[in-house]
């Protein structure tokens, strides 16, 4: 399996090795005055180059990273997806006098020049449903044209996974500060890139989407530009690699 990160900067580096089935960026949020936590400039259009027509962009970041770098992505040619909320199971905690935060979000984007229905896209489901009958007569205007139709349920059964997903932060034995749950990226894996495909990771950090990678049968290419989380992300993917398989 091919699996790989280079240390350097996403913006030279990744380019040449598209074209992506699927991006996963993680950039600094650039909401703290932390020394490491400074927006990155002009990764996305790069990103846009070497994601293939039928691939979608998965970037993490807050709402105000969002409200401030949202044109950006609109800029480089991509249209707004979906998000999902990450639920964590404790939080980051800069203010005493405001919500414990204890979510991030997930923003979606694909290619302006594709239609969604060409976008590779696996819906995940949860066997959690309860039992019930559904009627779909009308569609609801704002999402545009939905058949009619109905489907039945039984409880245990499938139903699709809902947008505000639950994992674990890694925190006390994370290789990276931010570091992201590998079953959170798996399931962003399984849905945006097809078995055998390439993810793209522009900010690896600690390899985790390398891991997740792994675990879900995908090729992998990361860069990260800090020489020790680089160092690090390439030796937990060595450690988790069958033997004799390239790093
Ligand atoms: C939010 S962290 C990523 C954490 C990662 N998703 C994980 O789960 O471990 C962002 C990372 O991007 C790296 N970085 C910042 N600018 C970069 C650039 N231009 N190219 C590549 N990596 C960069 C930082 O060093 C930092 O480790």
């Amino acid at each position: 399996m091919s699996v790989r990160i280079m240390q350097g900067d996403c913006r030279d580096l990744m380019p040449q090795h598209g074209p992506f089935d699927m991006i996963v960026a993680d950039p600094p949020y650039g909401d703290t005055s932390l020394e490491w936590d400074e927006r990155v400039e002009n990764w996305h259009h790069l990103a846009v180059q070497c994601l293939k027509p039928t691939g979608s962009i998965w970037v993490f970041g807050s709402l105000r990273y969002f409200m401030a770098e949202g044109r950006h992505f609109e800029a480089a040619g991509l249209r707004y997806a979906q998000e999902i909320v990450w639920e964590k199971h404790n939080g980051s905690g800069f203010h005493a006098d405001r919500f414990k935060r204890v979510h991030e979000l997930a923003v979606q984007w694909y290619r302006q020049d594709a239609a969604w229905g060409e976008v590779y896209n696996e819906v995940q489901k949860t066997n959690d449903a309860t039992a019930r009958t559904v009627r779909r007569k009308k569609r609801p205007t704002h999402t545009g044209h939905i058949e009619a139709g109905h489907y039945v349920s039984e409880d245990g059964g499938p139903r699709i996974m809902r947008s505000v997903i639950y994992a674990r932060s890694c925190h006390g034995r994370a290789i990276h500060p931010t570091e992201k749950p590998v079953d959170l990226l798996e399931t962003l894996i399984r849905t945006s890139c097809p078995a055998g495909g390439l993810v793209g990771d522009f900010f690896a950090g600690s390899g985790a989407a390398g891991e997740a990678a792994i675990m879900t049968g995908r090729r992998y290419v990361g860069t990260e530009l800090d020489l020790r989380y680089a160092a690090a992300a390439q030796g937990r993917l060595a450690s988790i690699l069958p033997l004799g398989a390239a790093a």
